[in-house]
């Protein structure tokens, strides 16, 4: 059994002090479809229970760090886990994905939300931390949804393209949509400081539809409430990294909210944003994740091209912009991590 966490490249990455010659590497979504050994849990057990089921979760989350050599673990888990404890209803449908059952329709249901302690609810979450960090010698990222992301699902009750729900009764009704983010913000830091309770030695913020917001909503409705939530974190000196899909457009607004790392898509030059940030603030992300879907020199080639343009950054993460699709073959996982240790230079 391990006890120590060995390998520290994203704890000095996220400090902007990584001085060993080559970034960390962990990929958002890295244990699901892609790997064989997920499909095969998932013929027996479905998505939720998983989640639920604190041996099941640290098994999958322990998939991808056992194969292949990353440098972090992420908890397997989901960001709608917060609205399932607020008892809207859950469910995972083949092809359509997350369904909230309950889907709030006016305000009035916000004052009908019930008043729940998170750690009660949530305290499968904080079991499946507390084993994981006696398994692994790499750091374990906790995470959670912001606000404007929850809302969104939980006005919707469905994935959305256009959110035009959500947007409508923002406009309308911005009070009582403040009101519910507000909620969610309180919720969330409970719900991540009994994740940095439990041993998660970093977190990352997950605000996946705020790119729908314009500038000015973006400022008022997304960050405002990222940065009430790490605002509300920093007595426990977790460090922390921003995602928001949208990122090339958001980053530099991102900075206000002060966190550790901000996570960018695809869509900026990352040396370019490297030159607009604060040095203070690390950077993770920018690989198209349909890379991996290319052929393998191809791809060698893309990492390179990215760790070229950022050689010798002490706060530098390698990671894609968005999440591995199930498509892609676990090979291409391993090229890439292999490329970025620098197994492979071409
Ligand atoms: O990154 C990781 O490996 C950690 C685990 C993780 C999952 N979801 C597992 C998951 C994390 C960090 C999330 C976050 C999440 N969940 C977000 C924010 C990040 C993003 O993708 O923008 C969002 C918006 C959700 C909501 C959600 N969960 C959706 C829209 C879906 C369906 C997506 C799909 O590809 O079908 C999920 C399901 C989900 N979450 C899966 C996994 C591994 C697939 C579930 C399955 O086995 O069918």
């Amino acid at each position: 059994m391990k006890t120590l966490t060995q390998n520290t490249l994203l704890l000095d990455a996220l400090k902007c002090n990584n001085h060993s010659g080559r970034p960390p590497v962990w990929l958002m979504r890295q244990a699901g479809r892609y790997m064989p050994e997920y499909r095969a849990m998932r013929e027996k057990h479905d998505f939720l229970s998983m989640c639920h089921t604190p041996e099941l979760a640290v098994k999958v989350t322990l998939m991808p760090i056992e194969q292949f050599d990353l440098d972090a673990a992420i908890l397997f888990s989901d960001i709608l886990v917060v609205p399932e404890a607020l008892e809207l209803g859950l469910r995972f449908d083949e092809g359509i994905g997350p369904i909230i059952e309950r889907p709030l329709a006016s305000s009035k249901d916000i004052l009908n939300l019930p008043n729940i302690s998170v750690k009660e609810k949530l305290s499968y979450v904080s079991t499946a931390i507390k084993i994981l960090k006696q398994e692994l010698d790499v750091p374990l990222l906790g995470f959670a949804g912001a606000p404007f992301t929850l809302a969104s699902y939980m006005i919707e009750g469905r994935s959305s393209k256009s959110w035009s729900k959500t947007k409508k009764w923002m406009f309308d009704d911005p009070e009582s949509f403040h009101q519910l983010l507000d909620i969610l913000a309180d919720y969330t830091i409970d719900y991540l400081k009994m994740q940095v309770e439990a041993g998660v030695d970093a977190i990352q913020l997950f605000d996946s539809w705020a790119y729908v917001l314009n500038h000015d909503c973006f400022c008022e409705f997304s960050l405002r409430y990222q940065q009430k939530i790490l605002n509300g974190l920093r007595d426990t000196q977790i460090p922390t990294i921003l995602f928001c899909r949208g990122s090339s457009v958001f980053a530099p607004l991102m900075v206000e909210a002060k966190p550790s790392a901000i996570s960018l898509d695809w869509n900026a030059d990352i040396r370019e944003m490297r030159n607009r940030i604060p040095k203070n603030i690390a950077l993770q992300g920018n690989l198209d994740p349909d890379i991996l879907l290319a052929s393998e020199e191809t791809l060698r080639r893309e990492v390179q091209r990215i760790l070229s343009k950022m050689r010798g950054e002490p706060g530098f993460i390698f990671n894609l912009g968005h999440g591995i699709t199930p498509q892609v073959n676990p090979d291409q996982v391993r090229v890439l991590v292999d490329t970025v240790r620098g197994v492979f230079s071409l």
